[in-house]
């Protein structure tokens, strides 16, 4: 496979709204990320992968585009935006923006005037439909923010479609005209230096709403090689694509290069795992079996036919150390171990901010402390048709997407550093332990142990582009897989459990010495028959 710089980098995610606040409005901003560079470029990581900042109404902080070519004023202004990717640049980092191009506001000018003027130009831009013979909805699709995907919309008479919130209207991806004014404004974003684009919910374009095809429509592909052709595709970009539908079959279609269509996609197999029936309130605890099998097949499945991306969390999702580790005792333990599994795999390795220092879930007491449409939406849906507040309050603190979303922790001040304003959300009261500048005076802390992750991958090639060789397949408590290639031969093992694990080492490893790359509390230079590994403990070992 030929090499790209994107196979050795690593992906930091910034959700601006809640990163640094420069002008103590309570809302973190452009300015504020720029003074925090220094940090990133001190953890090395390559890549800052931007939420949102275009102008929007923020429905849904910033996933609702009112403009693509400007930016929210309460992020700071194109200026800002400039600055920042020239300072990130003489850092050595690229900025990647994201690419919300499924829907836009309905504060969008197409929008706006689609819904003002039947005749207007922008009308088809978007999906609208008459009632259906009994006057109801055209049909049953529902959005993904609960409740129906139609909208009534009184002045036209008409439905229209939204699978997020009636806020975010979808574009009409069947009208070629859509195409170009995304393909033009993709190209505007691209003149300016930008290192690629992460696109929301992109298998979601192909959609054939008649057919009540929502993901993955056939149109789906086609399309992207036509974005590929008409905008990134002799660029040397990122291109990372959310795809909650994705499988290891349609990642090698989405990813392999000979297609032409993405460098690679976010899949969320495990991430749904850890839901009961595919319901994110309805969290189930970690069968580390069933995971293992899941991270393998797209381990060795995608193996030099396309590429994978590699993450924990996101803006999405709760904190990998509360959903996967133990965010009490073993919290610093657990955190390493999580991010060594990680970062040792083959792939792209994303970081969510905080994750660096091992934040935690939010467990707000009451519903009122929560901001995110979705949990709020749902709160509503779900109560309303009988699920009790109990069971949903349950659902929310392990799987609400403001544990991700609670302001970042700089250090032990008022509001964690994060503003001396009042704080859009409040703020996990645990900053005055788990910050920033307690981590940097560490030497021992999470991120020295992510510092390292990063910088091995660097170093050894093989941990880029070596196979993946499950070990201990069937362990229920311990992660373990070997890392190969011609030169370079790695073993690496994670306890998942509070518990110490024996392990009967099998005989191309037992009784070696072996140089520890990097581990969590002791290293181990000589092994023996068997290895005893500490509870949350994690190795990796150079054969
Ligand atoms: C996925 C984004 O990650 C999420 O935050 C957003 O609400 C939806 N897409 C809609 O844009």
């Amino acid at each position: 496979m030929e090499k790209r710089w994107w196979h050795n980098s690593v992906v930091y995610q910034i959700y601006p709204r809640s990163f640094c606040d420069s002008n103590n409005d309570g809302i973190g901003d452009l300015q504020g990320i720029i003074s925090k560079l220094d940090y990133l470029q001190g953890l090395g990581i390559d890549v800052i992968w931007l939420s949102p900042v275009y102008q929007s109404p923020m429905d849904d902080n910033g996933y609702d585009i009112s403009d693509y070519q400007a930016i929210a004023a309460e992020f700071g202004t194109m200026e800002d935006m400039k600055r920042l990717m020239q300072q990130a640049e003489d850092r050595g980092i690229k900025v990647v923006m994201d690419l919300v191009v499924n829907h836009t506001s309905d504060e969008h000018a197409w929008f706006v005037e689609a819904k003002s003027d039947k005749n207007s130009q922008y009308r088809d831009f978007y999906i609208w439909r008459d009632t259906d013979e009994n006057g109801e909805a055209p049909s049953d699709i529902g959005s993904i923010f609960g409740g129906s995907a139609w909208q009534w919309d009184e002045e036209n008479q008409q439905y229209y479609f939204h699978l997020f919130s009636k806020r975010q209207p979808d574009l009409n991806w069947e009208n070629p005209e859509v195409h170009q004014k995304v393909f033009d404004m993709m190209n505007w974003w691209i003149d300016q230096g930008i290192g690629g684009f992460r696109l929301d919910v992109i298998d979601l374009i192909g959609k054939e709403v008649d057919k009540k095809i929502t993901g993955d429509g056939e149109r789906l592909h086609p399309l992207l090689q036509k974005m590929n052709q008409a905008t990134f595709g002799d660029k040397d970009l990122l291109t990372v694509g959310e795809t909650w539908g994705a499988t290891p079959e349609s990642a090698q279609l989405y990813s392999d290069p000979a297609r032409h269509e993405l460098s690679m996609v976010f899949q969320f197999e495990h991430i749904t795992l850890l839901w009961e029936d595919g319901d994110k309130w309805k969290p189930k605890p970690l069968d580390l079996a069933l995971f293992k099998q899941v991270m393998t097949k797209w381990q060795v499945e995608l193996n030099n036919k396309g590429w994978n991306s590699l993450f924990w969390n996101n803006h999405d999702l709760p904190r990998v150390v509360s959903k996967y580790g133990c965010d009490g005792q073993y919290r610093v333990e657990s955190a390493k171990m999580l991010a060594t599994t990680l970062h040792m795999m083959k792939g792209t390795p994303y970081i969510f901010q905080g994750e660096e220092i091992g934040m935690t879930n939010v467990a707000f007491d009451t519903l009122e402390e929560y901001k995110d449409i979705e949990t709020l939406n749902f709160y509503r849906v779900k109560t309303e048709s009988g699920v009790s507040h109990e069971s949903m309050m349950k659902g929310i603190h392990a799987n609400s997407r403001d544990n991700a979303r609670a302001p970042m922790h700089w250090d032990n001040s008022d509001n964690a550093g994060f503003t001396q304003g009042t704080p859009w959300i409040k703020l996990n009261p645990n900053y005055p332990e788990i910050n920033v500048a307690a981590a940097l005076e560490d030497k021992n802390s999470i991120f020295y142990h992510y510092q390292k992750l990063i910088a091995l991958r660097k170093q050894n090639p093989v941990i880029v582009y070596g196979d993946f060789i499950p070990l201990f397949e069937t362990h229920s408590a311990v992660f373990a897989y070997e890392r190969k290639d011609n030169d370079q031969h790695l073993v690496v093992l994670n306890n998942f459990s509070a518990e110490p694990q024996t392990l009967a080492l099998p005989e191309h490893i037992a009784n070696r010495s072996v140089e520890c790359l990097i581990s969590n509390l002791e290293p181990t230079t000589q092994l023996g028959s068997e290895l005893i590994l500490a509870p949350y403990q994690s190795l990796v070992l150079a054969l």
